[in-house]
């Protein structure tokens, strides 16, 4: 049907007949003539029908935008009307025949310029939005970036394999998408988490290096940077150390930044998981923001002040210190807009410190903390901080996972509101995690990555005694404060494997039934082994500068977890339910 692409015509092809395809950009009537801008991927092409007597002329005039039609027609120059703004801008297509292959009824909404409506309703027609360049070339680049991480690996020796969708639940910490069992009454399959057993049970098999662009399905809370279904980059390989598993994701990440995105990531720092909870209040710590927060437990244990006191003396709690530089030209008002919206995020209050000059005597410090602090304590905690003239200083108090919570979000805050980065991209590595957690109402171990994570030690006996203090070997890769990724070498050795399991709450005979064939595979020669996933999705939302990852997938679930252009979930039939025995 075409001869050429609309956005692939220049000068060269001037007096050349061509046949082009595409939509209606759009068009309008200028005296006896009709402009169309015809677009197909490649981009725009103006038209130009000059003849008023042809009969397809007035098909033209009845054509409405987004309707798809054939031209055929001869390449002109541009006289004096070249549009700079287009790559094609220095010619037109003269008609001589027009074909209308589909009208367009009115839509929904325009594509030009940003969408006016709601996401439900940009969703719904999605593959509408899906024709907008910008949104198309995402999806685009996105390929590009799957493609090269293709080439990559398999340079590396990894094999792409594929996993079951229907299988058994995979324990990553969500909950899962059940899928009912027609054949089975009143069991079922859950979509996997991820194919964290596979991908173990590839090694034990003895492939040596797999990979898969794999999708993962997760029933969690959605966030700008969650999706129900998500893909990642997995990756396994056995008897490797810890370090050839991270030199490997920085070379990969390295070569994809380089390669698509012209810029050179140089460094990777490690930093524990430990300090980036003290210093951050998180571990996913942007780094592009310098500031840090600063623990001054030490310093205010003993003051006659409770608010402070008690959470420094508490071993769960924890007081720190925001230093903002030069934040003390921050108006009154603008200090009390920030206490209110930590107040909306859950903390109980939020004081400050301005240091309007720095005296021995403290003059110039402005703060009603000044009543509850005596000067010896308040100097400790300004050279502490490494106050100078003209900083302001926050500080929040209470239950350490509420003050990180809040103290490391207003950090964000600040760093975005008053342009603090001070880099383009940070990638670091967070390590040494704790192999459990505490649930503090139950007090159940709980693991906090999957439950496949070798520890430190390897040694049941050290494991089952004091749980808490044992460290795995676990890592994450953060950049720019988005987990982009994470992994770990994984225990190959059943006994720890069954020590692990029984910390976390699970019976030998529950054991056997959801882990009976991993604890099988352990036993008959597993090599050690080690490997990473990587949120696709996420990161290709960094590359491309997009907001969400909604951006960077074809078509998104909304943020109550829908596809408003399916309409799905959806109710089924009673015979349905039937058939799969959830009714009777
Ligand atoms: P993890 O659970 O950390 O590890 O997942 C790996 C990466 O996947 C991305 N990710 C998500 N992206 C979008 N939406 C979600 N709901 C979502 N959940 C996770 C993140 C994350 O870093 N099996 C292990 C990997 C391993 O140990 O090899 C795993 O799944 O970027």
């Amino acid at each position: 049907m075409r001869t050429h692409f609309c956005g692939l015509l220049n000068l060269e092809h001037e007096h050349l007949n061509v046949s082009i395809v595409g939509w209606v950009n759009r068009h309008r009537q200028l005296g006896q003539l009709l402009f169309i801008d015809l677009r197909d991927y490649t981009g725009i092409i103006q038209l130009v029908i000059e003849s008023e007597t042809a009969a397809w002329l007035q098909t033209a005039q009845k054509l409405r935008p987004e309707s798809v039609i054939q031209v055929k027609g001869n390449i002109r120059a541009r006289m004096g009307s070249v549009n700079k703004k287009l790559k094609t801008g220095e010619i037109e297509v003269v008609v001589t025949q027009l074909t209308l292959l589909s009208l367009s009824q009115p839509l929904p909404f325009q594509l030009e310029g940003p969408i006016e409506t709601s996401e439900e309703i940009r969703l719904k027609y999605r593959y509408l939005e899906l024709r907008k360049p910008i949104v198309q070339n995402i999806l685009r680049y996105r390929s590009k970036v799957t493609s090269h991480i293709r080439h990559f690996l398999e340079n590396q020796q990894c094999i792409e394999i594929e996993t079951p969708i229907l299988t058994k639940a995979t324990p990553e910490g969500a909950r899962d998408y059940l899928v009912p069992s027609r054949i089975h009454p009143q069991h079922f399959f859950a979509l996997p988490q991820s194919p964290q057993l596979f991908k173990q049970l590839f090694m034990i098999a003895g492939f040596d290096r797999y990979y898969q662009i794999a999708r993962c399905f997760r029933d969690e809370d959605l966030r700008a940077d969650r999706q129900p279904e998500f893909t990642q980059v997995d990756v396994e390989m056995s008897f490797v150390t810890e370090e050839e598993i991270l030199n490997c994701v920085e070379d990969l990440l390295k070569s994809i930044f380089l390669q698509l995105h012209d810029t050179t990531l140089t460094a990777f720092p490690r930093m524990t998981y430990q300090q980036a909870m003290n210093d951050y209040g998180t571990d996913k710590p942007d780094l592009r923001i310098p500031s840090v927060l600063v623990d001054i437990s030490p310093y205010v244990r003993s003051l006659d002040f409770s608010i402070f006191s008690d959470p420094a003396n508490d071993p769960s709690g924890r007081v720190v210190a925001l230093k903002v530089k030069e934040g003390a030209a921050l108006t009154r008002k603008k200090i009390d807009q920030y206490g209110k919206w930590m107040e909306q995020i859950g903390s109980k209050g939020l004081a400050w410190l301005k240091i309007n000059h720095l005296d021995d005597d403290l003059s110039g410090v402005q703060s009603s903390l000044l009543k509850f602090i005596p000067l010896d304590v308040m100097r400790k905690i300004l050279a502490a901080v490494e106050v100078e003239v003209g900083d302001l200083i926050f500080f929040g108090a209470g239950p350490s996972a509420l003050v990180n919570r809040t103290m490391g979000a207003l950090r964000l805050r600040l760093g975005e509101d008053l342009s603090q980065y001070t880099q383009k991209w940070a990638p670091v590595w967070i390590v040494n995690f704790p192999m459990f957690e505490q649930c503090p109402e139950t007090h159940q171990w709980l693991a906090l990555h999957h439950p496949f994570t070798a520890p430190l030690v390897n040694d049941c006996d050290a494991l089952l005694q004091s749980p808490g203090t044992v460290l795995s070997q676990a890592y994450d890769i953060v950049l720019n404060g988005f987990e982009i990724g994470g992994g770990s070498l994984r225990i190959h050795d059943v006994a720890i494997q069954q020590s692990v399991f029984t910390l976390l709450g699970i019976d030998e005979k529950t054991q056997r039934e959801k882990f009976g064939f991993l604890l099988d595979a352990l036993s008959f020669g597993a090599p050690p082994h080690g490997g990473f996933a990587l949120g696709l999705d996420r990161l290709v939302m960094l590359l491309s500068g997009a907001e969400s990852i909604r951006d960077v997938i074809a078509f998104p679930k909304t943020l109550s977890a829908a596809c408003s252009m399916m309409q799905a979930p959806s109710p089924v039939t009673d015979e349905q339910l039937k058939t799969l025995h959830l009714q009777s």
